[in-house]
């Protein structure tokens, strides 16, 4: 059976990763803040006896390296880094940027996948196909950006993309693959309800290009669908 741990599992894209992998038969390590509150991922919990929801905040280094202890010995074949922040809020653009709220969005969007890649190293080294998956976006995109505005989040994603990169060559050593994916403008809380497409389908999507992946195409910055994004 093979094994997936999901950050940020109890809605939006998380929450379709872990019921679609559940559906196919994996072990899931669904991920969450707030285990007692997360009803719909404690549903699929029960529902399906290979998931197990696991308290993890991607912001509290102690989760990360308390939940990689209890797993150690396992063998992941996927870590999904998923959850991220928005951080942008109206009346804090350029001229008034909230700058704790820029530091927390660099905790959740950045620093906790680069973190989650170190304490999950020797699990995803285990598997004869490990892949480290960031759930990033084109906001990130440098190339992209035509009309400004989101600095939180924009200079988050770019950053997540360029630690991911060089993950891929840092990492590969290991044996392990990266992949940066786009999920496309998904109908979540996050993308809001003028998305362009729903969660299965850039679930499906994602997974689709997942099992896919070759070590060829490590450090990849590509939409749902496979198509490559600029930097
Ligand atoms: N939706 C889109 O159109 C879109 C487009 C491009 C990229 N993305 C990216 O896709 C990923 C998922 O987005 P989404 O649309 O599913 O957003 P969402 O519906 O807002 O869900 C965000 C998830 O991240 C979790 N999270 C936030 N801070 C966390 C923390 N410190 N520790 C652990 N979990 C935390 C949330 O948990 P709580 O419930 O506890 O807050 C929630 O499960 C994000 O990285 C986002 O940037 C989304």
């Amino acid at each position: 059976m093979k094994a997936v741990l999901i950050t940020g599992a109890n809605r939006g894209l998380g929450l379709e990763f872990c019921l679609q992998y559940a559906q196919a038969g994996w072990q899931v390590f669904a991920g969450c803040r707030d285990v007692q509150n997360a009803q719909d991922l404690n549903h699929i919990a029960e529902e399906y006896d290979n998931v197990q929801v696991v308290t993890l905040d991607v912001s509290k280094f102690e989760h990360i390296d308390s939940l990689a202890f209890s797993l150690y010995g396992v063998t992941l074949d996927l870590l999904i880094s998923n959850a991220g922040v928005y951080g942008d809020s109206s009346g804090h653009g350029f001229g008034a940027i909230n700058y704790d709220d820029w530091r927390h969005t660099l905790d959740v969007n950045v620093l906790s996948a680069i973190k989650l890649a170190e304490a999950f190293k020797e699990s995803l080294a285990k598997s004869d196909a490990g892949l480290f998956v960031a759930i990033s976006s084109l906001m990130g995109s440098v190339a992209d950006n035509g009309s400004g505005g989101s600095i939180l989040y924009r200079s988050s994603k770019a950053a997540l993309n360029a630690a991911m990169k060089s993950l891929s060559f840092d990492i590969k050593p290991a044996g392990v693959g990266v992949l940066i994916f786009h999920p496309g403008w998904v109908r979540t809380d996050m993308g809001g309800p003028n998305g362009l497409c729903d969660a299965p389908e850039s679930i499906a999507g994602m997974r689709q290009q997942i099992k896919a992946f070759t070590m060829q195409k490590t450090g990849q910055f590509i939409k749902y669908d496979g198509t490559e994004m600029p930097w």
